[in-house]
């Protein structure tokens, strides 16, 4: 079969579809990975003990299907129930079974394509817009619209306001952007890759006007001063997010989980893999839990960093937005963000940089050791100096 049979052989949505990009991971060493978010430092001791403990003979078995043990470990810690957690592989697993659990896909190609804006059509063509639609702020984390793509659903993306903060719930209706029947929200907070931490009072609120599923994808909310774990348990309707990614150093092992109703925790288990989290991933993740005291010294030493950081960017004419994540959007002086993001390269530093409209002037730095982030201010002031 030549090329062009074989293309046809794939659904069109899939043909036309656009995937994530993630961050570079680099094949040759030397380079200074500030592009990904990853925590600096290692596992605890104790993680790297218990993997290694569990690489024997066990690996020919199938791991527990539902993560029972690790369940049990996060119900105690957010004073929950072992019903009210779903653990995935990496949350990005999890975000993606949200849209497969809530979201009804638009049902023909002509449907993917009608407006963006639900408030443009009437109010019964809405309500069934709404029921496949899938929402999200902008800027924020760029997964998002590529799972809708996926499933086949309707976007809506609200805008943020110009510094990346939360618009009020009045602000939202006066824009008449918000579909507050949408069948699923995603809400970073902290926000990605803006930075910026949202309280609990102001999500409280967009929680309670929504009508559908809400999401608040908690990724990096150990470096930030507060968290909004209680709404979980407080509505039915809102799921908090959370991942062993980045606070917990375990990216490579791919373990994240969802905290919400047991009836939409239920609704997440009936769509997943059988043994959707690997063995050792659930061996780490329970090993991590039980050395809170490392990784409390950790996010310490990186919350020190980030606002030593930013100070230092500061003084070099970098402008750098609050941040209560374990990363730094910042709009560089002198040259556009991209040519930093090259110049930077050149000089074996990797940092992210994103071309949507609204981020496209500024570079994503994740927080690494204070060698290495002053690694990136020698380089950044030998740029500026040659400039
Ligand atoms: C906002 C946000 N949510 C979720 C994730 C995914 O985390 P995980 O590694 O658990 O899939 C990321 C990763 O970069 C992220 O930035």
């Amino acid at each position: 079969m030549n090329k062009t049979g074989l293309n046809n052989l794939i659904r069109p949505l899939v043909r036309e579809l656009h995937p994530y990009v993630p961050g570079e991971q680099p094949k040759v060493k030397g380079l200074l990975k500030l592009n990904t978010n990853e925590n600096p430092y290692p596992p605890s001791p104790k993680v790297i003990q218990a993997v290694k403990a569990a690489v024997d003979g066990r690996l020919r078995l199938y791991p527990n299907p539902s993560a029972e043990g690790l369940r049990a470990r996060l119900a105690k810690l957010h004073r929950c129930k072992t019903d009210n957690i779903i653990v995935g592989n990496g949350s990005d697993e999890l975000l993606a079974l949200a849209t497969r659990a809530f979201v009804e896909p638009a049902a023909t190609a002509a449907n993917r394509r009608q407006s963006r804006s639900v408030y443009r059509l009437n109010r019964s063509a809405a309500r069934l817009s709404s029921a496949s639609t899938i929402q999200y702020f902008t800027p924020s984390y760029s997964l998002y619209p590529v799972l809708s793509s996926i499933h086949g659903t309707t976007q809506n993306a609200v805008h943020l306001n110009p510094d990346f903060s939360l618009p009020s719930i009045g602000e939202l209706r006066r824009a008449k952007l918000c579909d507050f029947r949408a069948a699923l929200t995603f809400i970073t907070t902290p926000n990605a890759p803006g930075g910026r931490g949202y309280s609990t009072a102001a999500l409280n609120e967009l929680c309670h006007w929504m009508r559908g599923v809400v999401v608040l994808d908690e990724a990096y909310v150990d470096f930030a001063g507060e968290d909004a774990m209680e709404l979980a348990l407080k509505y039915p309707h809102v799921l908090v997010s959370r991942t062993f990614s980045k606070a917990y150093s375990l990216c490579f092992q791919r373990v994240g989980y969802f905290v919400g109703h047991p009836e939409l925790i239920g609704a997440l288990h009936k769509v997943r893999d059988s043994y959707n989290v690997n063995g050792l991933g659930q061996i780490a993740a329970e090993a991590a839990l039980a050395d809170p005291t490392y990784y409390q010294r950790n996010f310490k030493t990186i919350l020190g960093t980030r606002d030593q950081f930013s100070a230092e960017l500061a003084q070099l004419d970098f402008e750098v937005l609050p941040s209560q994540t374990n990363f730094v959007l910042t709009r560089p002086p002198k040259f556009d963000a991209q040519v930093w993001l090259k110049k930077l390269r050149d000089r074996k530093i990797l940092v992210r940089w994103f071309s949507a409209l609204e981020v496209r002037n500024y570079l994503r730095i994740t927080i690494g050791t204070p060698e290495e982030m002053a690694r990136f201010v020698k380089a950044a002031e030998a740029i500026l100096g040659a400039a």
